[in-house]
């Protein structure tokens, strides 16, 4: 396997737990994001933006794919629906080193929905199936799908259940499930993640339908409070559906989005609290974690890396906290003017009283 990733290290990129993983998000999961996210949890699984299969063929495709190794265990997710470039951006993604690799079925902007990308594919089962088991076929990293619970006025029971068995049968080795449907006109991708009610009920009884598949959640989960009910059995939507799922059923991961990006720091107890690891005595403090960053950032920068790109994944980071709107104005205006440098950094932490 020839491994074109920057200075890869030995970890094994195929033993990992679902347990918790971070969603997908455009503009907002790259490679810094998730550098940052890495320095809190080393378990949690991270995902990359969604990348469109003719980008990394047609486009620069190292510059989609390459990740710092210390992000592992991490997914690819691929935007398509041709079998053969998906096949063969798979194929890539695992000589990269990838943990996984994740085919959107989710996304429902315009922009996707006109190259047959998306959760427009929710509509064509058949095609979807094919393209997984191409995938399969091709590598041996895990191939999952990530999906909504319908989309349009497609959204009863039956169609999804079809969808997922059809699907499934191609191979899939684990579904997310963003636990609303899209609407496919008419709202922008970001009203379809607030706007179409959530329904974690469905996504319960899919893990009844195949209960020898894993199925993560998705969709509207804040705290890690939440995860371990979601994950323990004991949310309320359980019992809920009580009747409509064999008993003992439960759903093997949550997948978090928002809720992480906009507060980062939940991540430093997802090792102790969702992977029950012992505690670890770094990083104590926000301020501490913040400044374990700089060797990395500092790097970034000799690489030509502009600040601003790398800051803006932690302008949140103080939220609540005294001092937090003039550390957020600091690295937010600073890290943008033509001359930036690192000690920004030390300068926006100085504004944080405690
Ligand atoms: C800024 C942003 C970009 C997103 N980009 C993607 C994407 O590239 N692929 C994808 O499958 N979902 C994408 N999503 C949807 C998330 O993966 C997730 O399904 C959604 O935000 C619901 O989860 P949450 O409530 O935990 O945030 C994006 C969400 C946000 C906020």
């Amino acid at each position: 396997m020839s491994l074109k990733n920057e200075d890869f290290s030995s970890t094994d990129p195929l033993i990992f737990n679902r347990r918790l993983s971070v969603a997908p998000m455009l503009d907002w999961t790259d490679r810094h994001a998730r550098f940052f996210m890495r320095a809190l949890s080393k378990n949690a699984l991270l995902y990359s933006e969604m990348v469109v299969t003719s980008a990394i063929l047609l486009g620069d495709s190292h510059r989609h794919l390459r990740y710092n190794s210390e992000e592992l265990p991490l997914a690819l997710q691929l935007g398509g629906s041709d079998p053969k470039a998906l096949v063969q951006s798979a194929k890539m993604a695992e000589e990269y080193g990838y943990s996984e690799v994740n085919l959107n079925c989710g996304c429902p902007s315009d922009r996707v929905q006109s190259g047959r990308i998306g959760a427009c594919l929710m509509n064509h089962k058949e095609l979807v199936a094919e393209c997984v088991a191409a995938m399969k076929a091709a590598v041996k990293i895990p191939v999952t799908v990530k999906t909504r619970l319908g989309i349009d006025y497609q959204d009863s029971w039956e169609f999804l259940a079809d969808f997922v068995r059809t699907v499934d049968a191609a191979g899939v080795d684990h579904w997310i499930i963003h636990a609303r449907k899209a609407w496919l006109k008419g709202l922008s991708p970001k009203e379809n993640r607030d706007v179409p009610p959530l329904d974690y009920a469905k996504v319960l009884r899919l893990k009844s339908l195949l209960p020898s598949k894993g199925f993560s959640i998705n969709g509207g989960i804040r705290s890690l409070d939440e995860v371990q009910i979601l994950l323990q059995g004991t949310h309320p939507v359980y019992a809920e559906v009580q009747n409509q799922i064999i008993s003992g059923t439960k759903l093997d991961g949550v997948m978090m989005g928002r809720g992480i990006y906009e507060n980062l720091w939940i991540l430093r107890e997802v090792d102790q609290k969702i992977f029950g690891e012992k505690p670890t005595a770094e990083p104590q403090s926000q301020k501490e974690y913040l400044l374990s960053l700089e060797p990395y950032i500092a790097k970034q920068m000799e690489k030509g890396v502009p600040l601003h790109l790398m800051t803006k994944h932690i302008l949140s980071l103080f939220a609540g906290q005294p001092g937090a709107r003039k550390y957020r104005q600091i690295m937010g205006e600073q890290s943008c003017a033509t001359a930036a440098n690192i000690s920004i950094l030390k300068r926006a932490v100085g504004a944080i009283s405690s």
